[in-house]
Formats: C-alpha cells, structure tokens, sequence
C-alpha cells in the first residue's frame, strides 16, 4: 500500500528519535519515497547522516540556509501524509499553539495534507494536563495521535509515553492508504463555480459563488482515489489533487461540458448555474440609452443536475446542492425529489458561516428515506471530507 506514497517524515527532539532511521528504512523498504524535516534539537539525537543516507534526501532544518529559503509549502504540497515521529512534548505545544519557530513547524502549519503523530515522552509528561489539552487541540485541528506504548521509558521508569514501533507506524499507514482509496476505479464528475451569461461582448449576468466548495469536493474525491472531472465555471483558483479541469463560462457550456460524462459512478453538482440567460446576446457592446431604461429579457437555462436525474442509471450516484434563504428543508426536500438526486446538501444564507466565497460552511444532508445529517460550521475542506464520507457510505 505504501508503494510510490510521499512521506514527509517530521522527527523531533526526543530520545525516540533514534527509532527514526529504523522507521525510514521500513517506510523505503515498502516502495515510500520519504523527506526528512528535523528540529535542531532532533539533530543531538540522531545524525543528519544517517537520516539523509536511508532516506535517500537532504535532511532539511532551517528555514533559510546559506541565503536560500525552504519552500515549506511546496513540501506540506508534496507529501501524501505528514507523519511526526517521534513527537516531542514541547512541538506538541507548539503545534496545539500554532506556533512556527522552525521549518518543521512552518511546514505543519502550510500543509495540505494529512497529519500523523506518534508522541514520545516520559509518564508524567504524558499524564499531565497541559499535555492532555494539547493533544486535544491537535486533535481538533484534525491530526491523527498514534497511541503510544507501554514499557521502560528513559527515564528508568516503566510506563506510558514510548513511541509507537515503527511497525505500528507502518501497519496504520499501510490501513490508512487503503481506506482512503476506497474511490479507486470510480469516475467522478463535479461542478463548480459560478456561470456568466453575456449580455454583450463585455458584460454577463453572474452570481457571487467563488467555486471553492466544489473544489473541495472534487480534490478530496480524487484524494480518496477517484478519476475526477471538475467542470468550472470562471473562478481564480486551481484544484490541490490531479485531475482533469474543463473550464467553461455559461450554463449552456456547463451542460454541453457534463453531458460529456453520463458514465460517471458520483457526480456532485455544486455549481450555481444561472436559472436564467438573456435571450439575445448582443454582438455589440450595448449603449447607454437615453430613456434611462432597458429591458433584458431572459429565458430558462436547462437544468443540469435535473438532467442527471432524468437519465440516472442503477448504480450512479447523483448529489445536488440547494442554497436557500427560507423554507429551507422544505425546498431541499423538494429539490432531492424534484431532480431525482440522492443526495442534496443544504447551505443556508441564514447560517452564519455559510455559503457564497468564505473559507467555512454549514451544511446539512438530505437523501432518501428520511435520511437527515446536520454538521457544524467547518472550513470547506472538512465540509467536503463529511460529503464524500456520506457518498461512500451510501454507495
Ligand atoms: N442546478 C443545475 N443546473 C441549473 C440550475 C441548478 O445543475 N440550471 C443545480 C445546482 O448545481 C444545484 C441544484 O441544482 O446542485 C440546486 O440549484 P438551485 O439554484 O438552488 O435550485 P433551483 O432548482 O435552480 O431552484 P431555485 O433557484 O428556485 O431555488
């Protein structure tokens, strides 16, 4: 399961750093590709020699060296996961803290990816309350705590604080790995954004949506392994994963670029299309006139998520989006049946961090058989994580 996955392997300063070089040996040994970030102090305990020889790459430590800057985002970027190990009392608070004296710490604080810690201190250190908080804090801000072991600590003393084997460490990635891929093999399909209906070659009719929801999405399907196609109305963003981009800027574009892709598993339809389009585009920039007045006339776009239901085959998954500002169970409930989805996941304009542009949203989950989960107010990549963990159970 580890074959070609990136590690970013974080040791600190903790006697357990000398299970590290086991630790790498283990994770090039199952077909890793592993990069070394220490704190200074990690260094008294291990050498930077032997770390970089079995990992293959320079240990890095310093923000800046010899004139030049360590791009700690390009590195949280790169790693499929972040694994601290062992994981010091004193970065534990610092990362609880948000804290970021050193490259190992920037690079936790800038990372995309997910975060796997394996602490290692003394007994009462790992009993004491501030500790506890801040394992907890971690927690919240979404890294994963490997249990740690119980035996002989440095201090002499026997009991809790040992850091996890590095076979522990390798089996929870290896399940890990797999059951974040539980898409693989499937094709998703997700809108996103807003769509521009021209009035004239330098106007449109448009909508405040920024896309960032249905980018989410789309990068966490293809996180967990799906073939994704994301059709994007005009927005200033790019998507985290790889996948394949269609840029479109209309509804009818939206739907001639989605039609393409009748053969998905999962399509998610978090555009918001325009209902409406002007009749007559003018090929003319139009001119001010001098009653004052002018009259667009408008006419309905198709409905693509409405479409998708119409010619929903066994198997395929649809879920659609309903942004409401009232009634809002109601006409979600409607929507769910109206468009024949199976799911539809409700914002409401009502809800303080929810909806258009912000880096938060607040949804709740309609489907089928009365089906209703309501979830907190999240950043929107937590809110995409809850969405394709209920794709997957219902599929
Ligand atoms: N949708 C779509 N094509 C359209 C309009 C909407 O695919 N032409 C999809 C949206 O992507 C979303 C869902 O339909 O998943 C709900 O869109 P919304 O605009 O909230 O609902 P409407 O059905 O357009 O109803 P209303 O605007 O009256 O609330």
């Amino acid at each position: 399961m580890l074959g070609q996955k990136k590690i970013l392997l974080g040791i600190t300063g903790s006697i357990a750093a000398y299970k590290a070089p086991m630790l790498i040996r283990s994770l090039i040994k199952a077909g890793a590709e592993v990069k070394v970030v220490a704190t200074p102090h990690a260094l008294d305990f291990v050498s930077k020699l032997t770390l970089a020889t079995l990992s293959k790459s320079p240990v890095l430590i310093n923000l800046f060296d010899d004139g030049s800057w360590a791009n700690h985002v390009a590195l949280g970027r790169w790693a499929d996961v972040m694994l601290v190990a062992p994981l010091s009392c004193n970065t534990l608070s610092k990362m609880a803290t948000g804290q970021c004296d050193n490259l190992l710490l920037a690079t936790y604080l800038s990372a995309t990816c997910p975060v796997v810690v394996a602490p290692a201190m003394d007994e009462d250190m790992w009993h004491h309350a501030a500790t506890k908080t801040n394992l907890q804090l971690v927690t919240q801000h979404g890294c994963t705590i490997l249990p740690v072991g119980y035996g002989e600590l440095a201090s002499g003393l026997t009991g809790e604080g040992r850091m996890a084997e590095p076979e522990t460490i390798i089996n929870y990635l290896n399940k890990f790995f797999q059951n974040n891929q539980s898409l693989k093999g499937k094709k998703a399909i997700v809108t996103a954004g807003p769509t521009y209906e021209s009035l004239d070659p330098v106007r449109f009719i448009g909508n405040h949506s920024s896309g960032k929801m249905g980018f989410a999405i789309a990068d966490e399907l293809a996180k967990r392994g799906a073939d994704v196609f994301l059709i994007s109305g005009p927005v200033s963003m790019a998507p985290k994963e790889p996948l394949h981009v269609v840029a479109v800027q209309s509804a009818k574009e939206m739907m001639a670029a989605a039609s393409q892709h009748l053969d998905y598993d999962i399509a998610v339809m978090a555009a918001a299309v325009a209902d409406f389009t002007p009749i007559h585009s003018s090929a003319q920039k139009i001119k001010k006139l001098d009653n004052g007045e002018l009259t667009i006339t408008l006419k309905k776009t198709d409905d693509i998520l409405a479409s998708f239901g119409k010619e929903k085959k066994k198997g395929q998954l649809l879920v659609g989006f309903a942004l409401e500002t009232e009634n809002e169970k109601n006409n979600a409930l409607q929507k769910l049946n109206n468009k024949n989805a199976d799911l539809i996941v409700l914002n409401s304009l009502q809800d303080n961090g929810a909806g258009f542009g912000g880096g938060t949203n607040k949804v709740t989950i309609f489907g089928k058989n009365n089906f209703e989960q309501a979830f907190a107010v999240k950043t929107k990549d937590e809110v995409a994580k809850d969405i394709v963990d209920t794709i997957i159970k219902l599929l």
